[in-house]
């Protein structure tokens, strides 16, 4: 006799809900795939929030000279191109689009003077190219998929954690999951299953990511045979909290700096000067007197302040700054938005920041300038895809969002999150849709392999005296803080790799208590299998990548190495071991090619 579960069937099963998993879901409900979003947390509690600067899509309201060419080629340098070309392509083509089917289905964006959608500067983007919602846009964009999704008679399951998929004739078969509040199994059949779980964030201490970002979409994919690639790249924001201790690592989004945001050392400096990189020269401004001139609106020039340079350049002087002893009272830098902008201006533009400092750290941006420091915030890495499908090597196994890899390539420009989950979630679900329809039945799921599974995640509660799960995911994120952070070295990652060993020991062996009606210590230990394979993934990429990338720093390596801009590291499972090999990625067509060397 084996344990209970619930049986369902669905022609398409998305796993997550924030944008890519809406926006997946609500494509191939449309093509007429009996759809369910299966999701960790509430329905639209997802990091998609997070970002809540903007979504870069070149619709040119503001700049009439933007176009696709130009997102495109800032989205590959910015990735100090190492990303998927093809992937750029689609993006930059497809983005506009999407924003503007947006608004036609509810979502309101800040208007400019003669009622378009507004847009705002961004690091990395030539132009001003963010169209947003003050500075709440991924809460608007979630809040408008939601509503779309849920008139589209898509089922959805909240509070289902997935934990395993499983495979028949070669293909995925479907999803086996366990309500998080009954501690009761479930098993989707499907045709089709899209991963949009986001990222993987609570690998390390200090993060901007919430409880549920435990790579989980990644993991899954991994066991199921999937390839990972690039997952050495992870981004640190420059800019999360630093304090008080209990909101550090809480996002101050790059609008900040979009706004004209200025950041300083202890000394009052503006020391983003110090740190401009030969790609960008030329393109910034070099003075306060010309940056002024460009934040009060005249940008013939177009020379932007040096504020507005990539996230992992502006992450890395920041850190420089701090480990100069250059640092805030409390171990950041400070940004400074009042020196720039009047108080309405602020409140107008940048309102949740304004309630944030006020309300957590009694601090008013209005006349005070905030403490800030990097903050782990996504994974440019993840699960390769097919640039046109975002189908995996496993047949019927889709990812979208965070969880893919490709478009970001060794960094991501703010704001292209949001066009990313938007392009790409429609993408997946409509190809997982039409493979769906067109596969005539599911495969049998094998009755051994479900309950297999199902004992496995029960078998914490048989532990009497195990460890408690949260020691060991503490001690992981203190491994990857100290030795896989924003500035890396062979023997900090070696030691990553050895501790990671000994956690997996320690994990095999800890205990859950109680019964299963929402248990977040049995939870937590089945988040563990993820995280750590998440953070050897990271570490072994990580480790093989000899030299200095985007989000990607060796203190060994500094330099980036011209041999390895176009090599991917690709993690796979080998039985139970983790293997990593390099493959050279395509080269750009010449089309392609030209509008990067000679600018679009
Ligand atoms: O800073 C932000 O508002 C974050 C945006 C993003 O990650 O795209």
């Amino acid at each position: 006799m084996g344990i209970d579960f619930q049986r369902h069937t669905f022609d398409v099963i998305v796993v997550g809900a924030g944008g890519a998993g809406l926006r997946a879901a609500i494509e191939a409900s449309a093509q007429g795939a009996k759809t369910a979003i299966i999701c960790k947390s509430l329905l639209g509690k997802a990091h998609t929030v997070m970002a809540e600067g903007g979504a870069a899509a070149a619709l040119g309201n503001v700049r009439p000279e933007d176009n696709w060419r130009v997102h495109f080629r800032d989205t590959m340098r910015g990735g100090k191109m190492h990303g998927n070309w093809r992937m750029a392509q689609i993006h930059a083509q497809e983005a506009p689009d999407r924003i503007r089917e947006l608004e036609q289905w509810g979502a309101l964006f800040d208007r400019t003077k003669d009622g378009k959608i507004s847009q705002r500067p961004f690091g990395g983007h030539t132009y001003t190219r963010l169209a947003h919602v003050g500075d709440r846009t991924g809460l608007e964009i979630i809040r408008v998929l939601q509503d779309k999704g849920v008139h589209s008679g898509i089922s959805v399951f909240m509070e289902f954690t997935v934990f395993h998929l499983p495979l028949a004739d070669g293909r995925v078969a479907g999803a086996l999951a366990y309500d998080r509040e009954r501690g009761r199994f479930h098993l989707f059949g499907a045709r089709a299953v899209i991963l949009a779980t986001g990222g993987i964030g609570k690998a390390w201490q200090i993060t901007s990511n919430s409880w549920e970002y435990t790579g989980d979409g990644h993991a899954l994919a991994y066991r199921a045979g999937a390839e990972l690639i690039d997952m050495e790249f992870v981004q640190f924001h420059p800019t999360g909290m630093v304090w008080p201790p209990s909101v550090r690592g809480i996002l101050v989004t790059e609008g900040v700096r979009g706004e004209g945001g200025v950041l300083r050392n202890s000394e009052g400096k503006r020391f983003m000067y110090d740190y401009l990189p030969d790609m960008f020269r030329g393109e910034f401004a070099e003075t306060d007197e010309e940056a002024d001139r460009w934040v009060a609106g005249d940008q013939k020039n177009n020379r932007r302040p040096i504020e507005l340079l990539t996230r992992d350049v502006v992450a890395r002087a920041i850190t420089s700054e701090i480990k100069a002893g250059r640092g805030s009272k409390h171990g950041g830098v400070y940004l400074s938005i009042a020196e720039k902008r009047g108080p309405e201006y602020i409140k107008k533009k940048l309102p949740s920041m304004y309630h944030q400092f006020k309300e957590l750290a009694g601090v008013d941006i209005t006349r005070e300038a905030m403490e800030v420091g990097p903050t782990t915030h996504y994974v440019m890495g993840g699960v390769k895809v097919d640039p046109e499908t975002q189908e995996t090597n496993v047949p019927g196994l889709y990812a979208a969002g965070e969880t893919a890899a490709g478009l970001h390539g060794a960094n991501r420009l703010g704001g292209n999150s949001l066009s990313d989950l938007l392009v790409f979630g429609r993408r997946a679900g409509g190809a997982a849709a039409e493979a769906a329809l067109a596969v005539k039945s599911g495969g049998e799921i094998p009755d051994g392999d479900v309950q297999s599974m199902i004992q496995q995640a029960l078998a914490p509660f048989e532990r009497e005296g195990g460890e408690n799960p949260y020691a060991v995911q503490a001690d992981l994120q203190r491994a990857m803080q100290e030795n896989a952070g924003i500035v890396r070295d062979e023997a900090g990652l070696r030691a990553a790799l050895a501790d990671i060993e000994k956690l997996r020991a320690r994990a095999a062996g800890v205990g859950a208590w109680g019964h299963r009606e929402f248990n977040p210590g049995w939870h937590t230990c089945l988040d563990l299998q993820n995280l750590l394979i998440v953070s050897e993934a990271t570490c072994r990429g990580a480790l093989l990548r000899t030299e200095s990338r985007g989000g990607h720093t060796r203190t060994d390596f500094p330099e980036s190495d011209p041999k390895q801009a176009r090599v991917e590291y690709v993690i796979r499972r080998r039985g139970e071991e983790m293997t990593v090999e390099a493959r050279p990625q395509p080269d750009l067509p010449p089309d392609l090619d030209k509008i990067i060397k000679e600018g679009a």
